[in-house]
């Protein structure tokens, strides 16, 4: 008997989080998922929301146990994995039935989906869902691509399970096809901007100041009382004080990270877009580099004795300063796409729902939603907030950036973050003499400032 309000396809960590959400907030869940023996162990982790939940070991009967218009939730791997589910699902739907990609999908896959969907009457939304575990099961930030009929269905249960800011949900319908899978992307761009920047950090005390994990952990929970308050600073702050017997857990983690694609998509589309997304670059260039472990390991290529004797204050600033600078060009990014795919996005709502429960929530977004409203257009160190806050906090960027280059110390993602700035504060910058060059090698064609149309030097 069709019961269920919406069904979620996929038990694992965030599938399984998100359908407890689901029922929490008293929704009637249908479950399934690939692997049927992973169902009854979470029926049974499900305790007393296990009434509200039907398992179903078949697609047939899972669909079958779904009020139409149906609304069935995806939570798998992204990629190859998602276009079989559809192909299965699709077999047992009707016209007005939603799919939901809540995965961390590459945003042209969601297109592509999305498109042929098109004729069929059933629609395909792409979502992203950020805030790990802890935020499926409690409260993460949504951002929703799909159609309008599609919202509609889904919004009243979305904005139930969403995490609230003030008792605003953390959800909105952004646009069509892939728009929430690409502000998702860029969410995930933003984050690993963050987070290279925080080790950056962390690198220039550890390394330049010789700080242990414990009294760096300190610091980063003292800023965690001030403008540098969000989710990342906590835990860092957290991360760096855990222990394992009596080593920091932090000096016995292999420093070589993974990354499943998000933040290299945001960087691709970026580039794609004519825009420059340096921070997150550099973020995902670290992480690349630091599988180079033998050759680091080699001491093949020399560097001065790190030593850096910086205030933490500044630290602080610079730190700050880099946050706002990934922000600003990540908002920088979304503009450009919407612009290119007719989307419309709607930033200072972007900056909204991005103020609780995902994973780069922070002081600085609260500040960023008010800055957008005011000044929508994309441009966030536009508005005067940011501007003075930039204009306040990039002397000590500049000040760490100087002293890490000077001893030695990688800080690629705070350097990016400081170029870009002086990049943009350059009224007069060298691109004339590129403009030259490609006339010379390549009759280009040039503008004058003291001629209108295109214009070719005599070079000789
Ligand atoms: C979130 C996170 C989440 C996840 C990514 C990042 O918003 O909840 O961004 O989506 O942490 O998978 O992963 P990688 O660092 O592995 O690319």
């Amino acid at each position: 008997m069709a019961t269920a309000d919406i069904g979620v396809y996929g038990l694992g960590t965030m599938g399984s989080a998100l359908a407890l959400n689901l029922a929490d907030k008293g929704f009637r869940v249908a479950v399934t998922n690939r692997e049927t023996d992973w169902i009854a162990p979470f029926v049974a982790e499900a305790g007393s929301l296990s009434d509200r939940i039907t398992s179903a070991d078949t697609v047939a009967d899972f669909v079958a146990a779904l009020v139409p218009p149906r609304v069935i939730l995806c939570m798998i791997p992204s990629g190859p994995a998602m276009d079989g589910v559809i192909a299965k699902l699709r077999a047992h739907l009707d016209p007005g039935d939603t799919i939901i990609d809540g995965g961390n999908a590459d945003f042209h896959d969601t297109r592509r989906r999305a498109a042929a969907f098109e004729d069929s009457n059933l629609h395909f939304v792409g979502m992203g869902v950020s805030g790990g575990e802890a935020g499926a099961r409690h409260g993460p930030s949504m951002m929703v691509g799909g159609s309008a009929e599609a919202w509609a269905r889904l919004r009243p249960m979305a904005e139930a399970i969403a995490a609230r800011f003030r008792g605003d949900p953390c959800v909105a319908h952004l646009g069509p096809d892939g728009a929430g899978h690409f502000v998702k992307t860029v969410h995930n761009g933003i984050e690993y901007a963050d987070m290279q920047m925080i080790a950056e950090t962390y690198g220039v005390l550890r390394d330049g100041a010789g700080w242990g994990a414990d009294r760096i952990g300190a610091l980063f929970a003292d800023w965690n009382g001030g403008p540098l308050q969000g989710f990342l600073t906590e835990i860092t702050a957290r991360v760096l004080r855990a222990t394992d017997g009596d080593r920091a857990l932090v000096d016995l983690i292999v420093d070589e990270a993974g990354q499943k694609g998000t933040g290299r998509w945001s960087v691709i589309e970026a580039l794609r877009l004519g825009q420059s997304a340096s921070t997150m670059e550099a973020a995902v260039a670290a992480r690349a580099w630091s599988s180079e472990r033998a050759l680091r390991a080699s001491g093949v290529l020399a560097r001065p004795v790190p030593a850096v004797a910086l205030a933490p204050g500044v630290l602080h600033d610079a730190l700050l300063a880099g946050r706002i600078i990934g922000h600003a060009q990540g908002f920088r990014l979304l503009a450009a796409a919407s612009d290119e795919f007719g989307w419309s996005l709607d930033l200072p709502r972007i900056a909204e729902i991005w103020r609780a429960g995902c994973i780069i929530r922070s002081a600085l977004l609260d500040d960023l939603a008010v800055a957008l409203r005011a000044a929508p257009e994309g441009q966030v160190i536009l508005a005067p907030a940011i501007r003075d806050a930039l204009a306040r906090t990039v002397p000590a960027l500049r000040a760490t950036v100087a002293a890490a280059v000077t001893a030695g110390l990688p800080v690629p993602a705070l350097s990016a973050a400081l170029q870009w700035h002086d990049s943009l504060a350059q009224a007069r910058g060298t691109t004339n003499l590129i403009q030259a060059q490609r006339d010379f090698f390549g009759h280009h064609g040039f503008r004058r400032s003291d001629r209108d149309g295109v214009q070719h030097g005599d070079w000789g």
